[in-house]
């Protein structure tokens, strides 16, 4: 394949790719473990793993044997037929999780979209039809296609497609009193997720995530827990749900599953899934043998190498580091998260940070304006966040420096 410079490779996109996207002007051609490297071979150190979905690293060995195994065996073959990875796969999923069936698609907004489904399905089944509405959280991201996209908080992403799905109430994160409110005899589900993640990584407070669980047993409405972005290991748990005490009737999943290979899921109890019947909802990729094939080797890595517990002790030394430079930067007002899950909150819009990390070879990612979201691989070594703290102290150095003259 012919080798592109960056002027050529933005060039062509400028051409013929529709500018959904405001991208960064580095193009990235290999990567190795938490490293990648551009165009010209300069090297940076990957702190936000494509949003959370390289969990495993960039080109790890084992995932790359298996993807290549599988794909000169059989990639596809739709879900007409039974191949025998995706029970695999479900059988993993629901025993981490405590779910009792998964659906599979092939991506976060996907897996998103079957839990608003299936829990209108659910109504419908037991012939409730009112039940159609949606309470969901203020700072929430479901995801860009119609039924996520009317759950998802932010405005901008949301007005220039309406009408969408409602009626969907937003209720701020903390607020029982508002959540109770907003739940009545027509609500299907509430939807929240366990740590809001482009919502500039909140966790919801264990006093909140009791309020959702109380009513929702109390009203028989269903409780969707979208862990996308906070499931799979990245904080230390294979879920956060269930530290935070939510009793979900439907999980979404994506981004880690994969490790970089499209997949997501919708987890869900048995009740729902016995409200579902064949041709209620389906799609012609979801759960394929190349997506179930690095979905298992991710589950198996993430289970029974010790994956969790290295999380764990790097998300505590991440967490450390951290509160040093908030300590040394007053810039930096809040540091949130949990495990590999961590966000700074600045005083100042985040775009130069970034900008001044990527420069000096840190890549991480501005979210919600003024929140620093660092999502490094769930395998990262801790060399390497004493290396990406350190070029975050120069950048807020420098960043100060500039602010007081
Ligand atoms: C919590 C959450 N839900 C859903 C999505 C949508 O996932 P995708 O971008 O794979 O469609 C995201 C993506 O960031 C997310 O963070």
């Amino acid at each position: 394949m012919k080798k592109l410079t960056l002027d050529e490779i933005t060039a062509l996109e400028a051409q013929h790719v529709v500018t959904t996207y405001k991208r960064q002007p580095v193009a990235f051609v290999r990567g190795s473990g938490s490293r990648l490297y551009d165009v010209d071979g300069r090297e940076y150190l990957d702190f936000i793993s494509g949003i959370g979905v390289t969990s495993l690293g960039h080109a790890h060995p084992g995932l790359a044997a298996a993807i290549a195994d599988q794909a000169s065996t059989l990639l596809h073959t739709s879900n007409l037929y039974y191949h025998p990875l995706q029970g695999q796969v479900a059988a993993r999923l629901t025993k981490i999780s405590g779910m009792a069936r998964a659906f599979f698609a092939n991506s976060g907004t996907e897996a998103v979209e079957g839990c608003l489904k299936f829990a209108r399905r659910y109504w419908y089944t037991k012939g409730n039809n009112e039940r159609t509405a949606f309470v969901a959280l203020e700072h929430a991201f479901g995801g860009r296609t119609m039924g996520s996209l009317s759950v998802t908080w932010d405005e901008h992403y949301r007005t220039p497609f309406q009408p969408l799905i409602g009626p969907v109430t937003f209720v701020k994160p903390g607020d029982a009193a508002a959540l109770e409110a907003a739940v009545t005899d027509r609500t299907a589900a509430i939807i929240a997720e366990p740590i809001q993640g482009e919502g500039g990584i909140r966790p919801l407070s264990n006093d909140f995530a009791q309020a959702i669980r109380d009513i929702c047993r109390r009203t028989g409405t269903l409780c969707i827990a979208d862990e996308v972005q906070s499931g799979l290991g990245r904080t230390g748990h294979p879920f956060y749900f269930p530290v935070l005490g939510l009793e979900p009737d439907l999980v979404s999943v994506g981004k880690a599953l994969g490790s970089g290979v499209p997949v997501g899921a919708t987890l869900m109890s048995e009740r729902v899934a016995q409200a579902i019947s064949p041709g209620d909802h389906g799609t012609t990729y979801g759960g394929n043998l190349l997506a179930c094939r690095a979905a298992l080797f991710f589950l198996e890595q993430l289970m029974d190498t010790g994956l969790l517990e290295h999380v764990n002790t790097a998300g505590r030394l991440f967490e450390q580091r951290l509160r040093a430079l908030a300590l040394k930067h007053p810039v930096i007002v809040e540091t949130r998260g949990v495990g590999l899950m961590r966000g700074l909150q600045l005083a100042i819009d985040a775009t130069p940070i970034i900008d001044s990390a990527r420069e000096r070879g840190l890549l991480v990612n501005r979210t919600n304006e003024k929140v620093v979201r660092l999502l490094p691989p769930l395998n990262v070594e801790v060399a390497d966040i004493d290396r990406a703290t350190d070029i975050l102290d120069a950048v807020f150095a420098a960043v100060g420096a500039e602010v007081s003259a």
